[in-house]
C-alpha cells in the first residue's frame, strides 16, 4: 500500500487581504457593526463625544440593528422627520459637517435617501448629525439621555425601557497596563470639587485588577509643583489604594501642569514594564501657568509611547487640552461643564483605557523580533481587547518587507484582526484577521512600511483539560525569526511538492479554523515525539522535522 508522509514544518498560514467592512454593507447588523460604526465616526473627529448616546439609541431602537428591517431607517431607525431636518440642516447649521462628512465618508447626506439608511454608517452619520444639530450638550447619565431622546427622537418612546435596554457593558478584567492620573489641586479648583476627583478616581480603580501582573496606578497631585502620591508599586489591592486615595490632601496653589506631565514621564514611568500600555490621565479645571511647556512636556510623553486623556472641567483652555491629548484628540478629551458631571465618564475612562494600546515602535529598522508575552485571558468567559500599534519601516531588518505578526495562545481562543488605516479593527471592519488556538498559532502580516493597527479578542477555552489551563494567556511576537516555513511530502520514500489537497486532508481548509490541531507542540518536540497518526487517513503520517533536520537527515519513515 502506499504511504503518504506529509511533513510539517511550523507553517505559517496568512489569511490576508480579505478586507471586511460591514459598515458599509446594507443590512449588516450587531454590536460590532454599531461600535465599528460609532468607532470610524468618531476617530474622524468631524462630530463631537456623543457618550455613548449614539449607541444606547442602536441598542433601544433596533437591538444594535437585530430587530431593523429593510428600508425603515437602518440600525438607528432614522425616520423620515430626521432625515429631512438634516438634509435641511445640510444648506445651514450643519453645513460644515456634511461637506465633512462627503469628503471623508464619500457619502453626500444633503443628497441622502431614505433607503440609503440601510447601510450601517449612512444610518449612523445621520443621526449622529441629527444629534449635534439638535442637542448642543449631551449629558452623560443614560437617565438625561433617556429624556432627550423621547423629546427629539422617539415621542412615544418608554424613558425607563431606554434606561433597562441601554447600560453598557465591557470587561476590564485580565488587563496589563501602567495607569497614571494627574489631579489638579490648584486654587481654582476648591475643596469640594477636589473631593470629587478623588471620588472619581476611587471610581474607576474599583472595577480594574490591580495586581503586581496586571494593571498598576499611580497618583500625581499638582498644583504650582507636581507631587507623587503614590506610585506603580505602592499598592496591590483596590481597598488599600481607595483607602489613600481619600486621604490626599487638597492645597491650593499654582497650576504647574508641565511639571505633572514631566514627573509622569521622568519619575513614574520609568518603573512601567516593558510593552505594557502606558496611559497618562490628566483631570484639570484651568489654564496652566504656562501653555507651552505643557504641550511640549506632553509630546516628549507621547513620543514615548504613551496614551494621554484630558479631562477639562469648567472654563478650561480646549486649545491647550486637545493638544495634550493623544490624537485622534477628539476621543482623547473629555470637556465637562462642572465636576459634578465626572462621575458620567468613569466608564468611559475605563473602557478606554483598558484598551488603551501598546505602542511598539519599529522605525529604527534594527528590530527583529519583539516579543508581547504572558498577555493574561480572563479567567471566566468574558472577552478581553487588546490593542498593539506596530510603527513600522521599509527599512525593517527583514527580507521580506513585511510586518509579521504571531499570536500563540495557551487555554484560549484568539481572534485576531488588523488594518492599516483604522485604529479599533474587529470582525465588522478589518483589512486581516486571523485565529489562534491552543497549538495553533494565527498569523497576521502586513506592508513594512505602514503602520499596523491590531486588536486581539481573547477568551478562556472551557473544553481543555484544567492541567493546560492554570494560566491562560498568549503571546504576541512580531517578526519572529523564521521558524521553517515548509510542507514536504514524501510517497514511498519519494519526496515531492505537495498538492493543495494532500495539504488540505492532512490540516483541513488552509485558511481559517478547523478541528485538526497542529499536533506540533513545544511539548511534543521536547519529548521528541515527532510521527503522528494522519486524523483521517490511515495510509497516512504527519512527521515534524525540525529545520535543520531537514537538511542533514532527510530520512523519513511511517512508523
Ligand atoms: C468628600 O465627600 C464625601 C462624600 O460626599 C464626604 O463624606 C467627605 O467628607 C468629603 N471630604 C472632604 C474633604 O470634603
Ligand atoms: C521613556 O520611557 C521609558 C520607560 O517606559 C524610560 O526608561 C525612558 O527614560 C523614557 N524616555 C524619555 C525620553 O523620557
Ligand atoms: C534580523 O534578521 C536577519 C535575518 O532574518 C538578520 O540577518 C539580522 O541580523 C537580524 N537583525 C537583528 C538586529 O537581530
Ligand atoms: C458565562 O457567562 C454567563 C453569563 O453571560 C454565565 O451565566 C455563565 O455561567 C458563564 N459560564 C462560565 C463557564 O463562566
Ligand atoms: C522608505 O519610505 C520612505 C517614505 O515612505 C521613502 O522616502 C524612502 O526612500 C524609503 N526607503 C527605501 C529604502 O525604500
Ligand atoms: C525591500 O525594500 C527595499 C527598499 O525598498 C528593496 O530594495 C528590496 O528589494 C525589498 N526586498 C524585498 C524582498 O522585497
Ligand atoms: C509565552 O512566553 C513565555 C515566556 O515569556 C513562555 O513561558 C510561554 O510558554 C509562552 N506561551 C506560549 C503560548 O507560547
Amino acid at each position: 500500500m502506499e504511504k503518504l508522509v506529509v511533513i510539517l514544518l511550523v507553517l505559517p498560514l496568512f489569511c490576508n487581504g480579505q478586507t471586511v467592512d460591514q459598515t458599509i454593507q446594507p443590512h449588516a447588523r450587531g454590536e460590532d457593526v454599531v461600535d465599528a460604526v460609532i468607532g470610524r465616526i468618531r476617530s474622524s473627529c468631524i462630530l463631537s463625544d456623543d457618550k455613548y448616546f449614539m449607541k444606547r439609541i442602536a441598542a433601544v431602537e433596533t437591538d444594535y440593528g437585530k430587530n431593523s428591517s429593510p428600508n425603515n431607517g437602518g440600525i438607528w431607525k432614522v425616520t423620515n422627520n430626521i432625515l429631512n431636518s438634516v438634509i435641511n440642516s445640510c444648506q445651514t447649521t450643519t453645513r460644515t459637517i456634511c461637506n465633512e462628512i462627503l469628503q471623508t465618508f464619500n457619502f453626500d447626506i444633503s443628497k441622502a435617501t431614505f433607503l440609503q439608511m440601510d447601510v450601517p454608517l449612512y444610518s449612523g452619520l445621520t443621526m449622529y448629525t441629527y444629534i449635534t444639530n439638535t442637542i448642543t450638550n449631551i449629558p452623560t447619565s443614560s437617565h438625561s439621555q433617556a429624556l432627550l431622546w423621547q423629546a427629539h427622537i422617539r415621542p412615544t418612546g418608554n424613558t425607563n425601557m431606554f434606561i433597562a435596554k441601554s447600560s453598557i457593558s465591557f470587561s476590564c478584567s485580565a488587563v496589563k497596563m501602567e495607569l497614571v492620573f494627574a489631579i489638579d489641586a490648584s486654587g481654582s479648583v476648591g475643596s469640594d470639587n477636589f473631593n470629587s476627583t478623588l471620588i472619581f478616581l476611587t471610581n474607576v480603580v474599583r472595577k480594574l485588577q490591580i495586581a503586581p501582573d496586571m494593571t498598576r496606578v499611580a497618583v500625581i497631585r499638582f498644583s504650582h509643583i507636581a507631587t507623587i502620591s503614590f506610585d506603580l508599586d505602592t499598592y496591590y489591592s483596590v481597598s488599600s489604594m481607595t483607602s489613600k486615595i481619600s486621604s490626599i490632601k487638597y492645597t491650593g496653589g499654582g497650576t504647574a501642569t508641565y511639571s505633572a506631565i514631566d514627573t509622569a514621564r521622568i519619575n513614574v514611568f520609568k518603573k512601567a514594564r516593558k510593552n505594557v500600555p502606558k496611559v497618562f490621565v490628566l483631570v484639570t479645571d484651568g489654564y496652566s501657568n504656562d501653555k507651552d511647556l505643557t504641550v511640549k512636556a506632553a509630546d516628549t510623553l507621547k513620543q514615548n509611547a504613551t496614551t494621554i486623556f484630558t479631562i477639562g472641567v469648567g472654563s478650561v483652555n480646549h486649545q491647550e487640552m486637545l493638544a495634550v491629548a493623544s490624537s485622534p484628540n477628539c476621543i482623547h478629551y473629555y470637556s465637562l461643564n462642572s465636576y459634578s458631571e465626572i462621575d458620567g465618564i468613569i466608564s468611559e475612562i475605563q473602557r478606554e483605557s483598558c484598551e488603551a494600546p501598546v505602542e511598539v515602535d519599529m522605525t529604527s529598522g534594527l528590530v527583529n523580533d519583539t516579543e508581547i508575552d504572558n498577555n493574561p485571558i480572563p479567567s471566566g468567559n468574558e472577552t478581553k481587547t487588546q490593542t498593539v500599534h506596530i510603527q513600522s519601516s521599509n527599512t525593517t531588518d527583514n527580507s521580506q518587507n513585511m510586518t509579521k505578526v504571531k499570536v500563540a495562545v495557551i487555554c484560549g481562543i484568539v481572534q485576531v484582526y488588523a488594518s492599516n488605516t483604522f485604529k479599533k479593527p474587529s470582525a465588522a471592519f478589518h483589512a486581516y484577521s486571523a485565529i489562534a488556538i491552543d497549538g495553533k498559532p494565527g498569523w497576521v502580516q502586513s506592508a513594512a512600511n505602514q503602520i499596523l493597527f491590531l486588536s486581539f479578542f481573547s477568551r478562556k477555552r472551557f473544553d481543555l483539560a484544567t492541567s493546560a489551563c492554570t494560566h491562560p494567556h498568549y503571546n504576541i511576537s512580531i517578526n519572529p525569526p523564521d521558524e521553517g516555513v515548509k510542507i514536504i511530502c514524501k510517497e514511498n520514500g519519494i519526496a515531492r511538492e505537495c498538492t493543495r489537497n494532500d495539504i488540505t486532508q492532512s490540516f483541513g481548509p488552509l485558511c481559517g479554523d478547523d478541528n485538526i490541531p497542529n499536533p506540533c507542540t513545544k511539548t511534543n518536540i521536547l519529548n521528541n515525539i515527532m510521527r503522528f497518526k494522519h486524523p483521517k487517513s490511515t495510509t497516512k503520517y504527519i512527521q515534524f522535522l525540525p529545520r535543520i533536520a531537514l537538511y542533514t537527515t532527510a530520512q523519513i519513515h511511517a512508523p
